[in-house]
């Protein structure tokens, strides 16, 4: 690991930084040295965060400077790839405290702190890698995007199958033309939007919060509740609950649909959604449900809109849809390109197939998604699916659960007002009430 002294990094650092000002960079961007180290904190560190702060940790640039879990009990698995680094329980004073010890987070935290700790994060000129969906709302997606683009760091979403070669191959071979230009896209996901925790309501009463955990900085943006017990809400089980989570087409839209966005080169806003489901309260997503988008067209589509089609919980595209040849089956999620020559299949995630007799794919090779973005900290190229393109993408992905409030309706949404248009009930969850302390300022 190759170790400048301290006070030549900063030197470097200033001299890049103001450089960088003159493209109009406003914030203090960190770490543009390819021969310097990436100062690098993991904010959530057991499930997903374990990985995500290891496989970051693994680039040889990279030095863990911080740790940071609401759960301490949730610790003790990353400690050992830096003994020697702090772990705190609020990201918020380990920034404050840290201050320029840290050049890059990871957030691997539950749906609703993503945008909290994200926007601090890149206020405070801090490149930053979060999982998926970038964020719990639209409102939020957007305010992502647009503090990326003000703070000039280097982003990345957590959709890690992004550079792997079978979504790869997929984007390369719809846009060789390899059926024709495309006239719809079925997607779906065998997971259910309910039932990790087997509870459709909250607990009647509370249980006693663990002393590893603080609770108040775990429910964060949301409203304060009780806490329900070991996997009532935390850990992973909340998922299934609106104030924290964004169902099935949260946990897995941001990586079936990624393939989709960019073999399409899709950067508008969707301009209608409606949802179908098998029925919703006010607490927990459906177990159920279709989705049906019309998204602007491009170049790689046969008409200026593009029908999408999102299904969960076992519900999935008809073998009429399919077309699949003998031999062919449907995966158990992944989706269908449907082009004017033939279907494209990609299973989530191995190699897609075509239903067009003697035509194979040829595999294009994987990226590594972590270092990809390590290298991009480094050497301030911005990877694939920053937050511009995450943000575009979790705003469709969250219209989903916005449309899902009003099952059987037909929303349309005005990307650039932000709104929807024809019923204005809908936009009191393009965004949510913040809880005192816990505001986010808009961009
Ligand atoms: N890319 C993928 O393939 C993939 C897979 C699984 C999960 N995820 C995503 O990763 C994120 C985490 O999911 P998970 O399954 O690991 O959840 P989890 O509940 O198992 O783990 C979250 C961790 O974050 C900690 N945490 C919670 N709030 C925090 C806060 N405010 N500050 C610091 N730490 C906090 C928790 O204590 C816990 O250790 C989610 O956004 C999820 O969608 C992505």
């Amino acid at each position: 690991m190759t170790c400048n002294s301290v006070a030549s990094r900063r030197a470097f650092l200033k001299t890049s930084v103001a450089a960088a000002s003159a493209f109009a960079a406003p914030a203090i961007v960190r770490g543009q040295n390819l021969n310097s180290q990436l100062q690098f904190a993991g904010i959530g560190t057991d499930g997903k965060g374990f990985s995500d702060i290891k496989l970051i940790a693994s680039h040889d640039k990279v030095k863990c400077v911080a740790f940071c879990d609401v759960d301490l009990s949730r610790t003790a698995k990353i400690k050992p790839l830096a003994p020697e680094a702090p772990v705190y329980q609020d990201y918020k004073k380990m920034l404050d405290e840290l201050g320029d010890k840290i050049d890059a987070v990871s957030v691997s935290t539950p749906d609703h702190t993503h945008a909290i700790i994200s926007l601090d994060a890149m206020q405070r000129g801090k490149h930053v890698y979060c999982q998926k969906p970038l964020t719990r709302t639209v409102w939020e997606a957007r305010q992502m995007r647009l503090q990326a683009k003000k703070s000039g760091v280097i982003t990345r979403m957590g959709n890690q199958i992004h550079s792997h070669s079978a979504y790869r191959t997929a984007v390369k071979a719809i846009q060789d033309g390899i059926i024709g230009k495309v006239t719809a896209v079925h997607s779906w996901v065998g997971t259910t939007g309910h039932g990790r925790s087997g509870l459709l309501d909250k607990p009647a009463k509370g249980e006693a919060i663990p002393k590893s955990l603080d609770w108040n900085l775990w429910i964060s943006v949301a409203p304060m509740r009780p806490y329900g017990g070991n996997r009532v809400y935390h850990p992973f089980t909340w998922r299934d609950w609106q104030d924290f989570g964004s169902g099935a087409i949260g946990d897995f839209g941001c990586h079936l649909l990624d393939p989709v966005y960019s073999a399409l080169n899709i950067t508008g806003d969707p301009l209608s959604v409606r949802s179908e489901h098998t029925g919703m309260n006010d607490e927990v997503w459906p177990a159920q449900e279709t989705i049906k988008y019309i998204i602007p067209g491009t170049q790689y589509t046969a008409s200026r809109s593009l029908p999408i089609t999102w299904y969960d919980g076992g519900r999935r595209p008809s073998n009429g849809i399919a077309k699949l040849l003998p031999g062919q089956s449907l995966p158990g999620g992944g989706s269908i390109f449907v082009g004017q020559n033939g279907n494209m299949i990609l299973p989530h995630y191995s190699q897609p197939f075509v239903n067009i007799e003697g035509v194979k794919i040829e595999p294009v090779e994987s990226l590594d998604h972590y270092h990809g973005w390590v290298d991009g900290c480094l050497s301030g190229k911005q990877p694939s699916d920053g937050f511009e393109y995450g943000g575009h993408l979790t705003e469709a992905v969250q219209l989903g659960n916005v449309a899902a409030h009003f099952p059987g309706e037909t929303l349309e949404f005005d990307g650039i007002a932000l709104k929807i248009t024809n019923n204005s009930d809908a936009n009191k969850y393009l965004t949510r009430d913040y809880r005192t302390g816990f505001e986010i300022a808009s961009i």
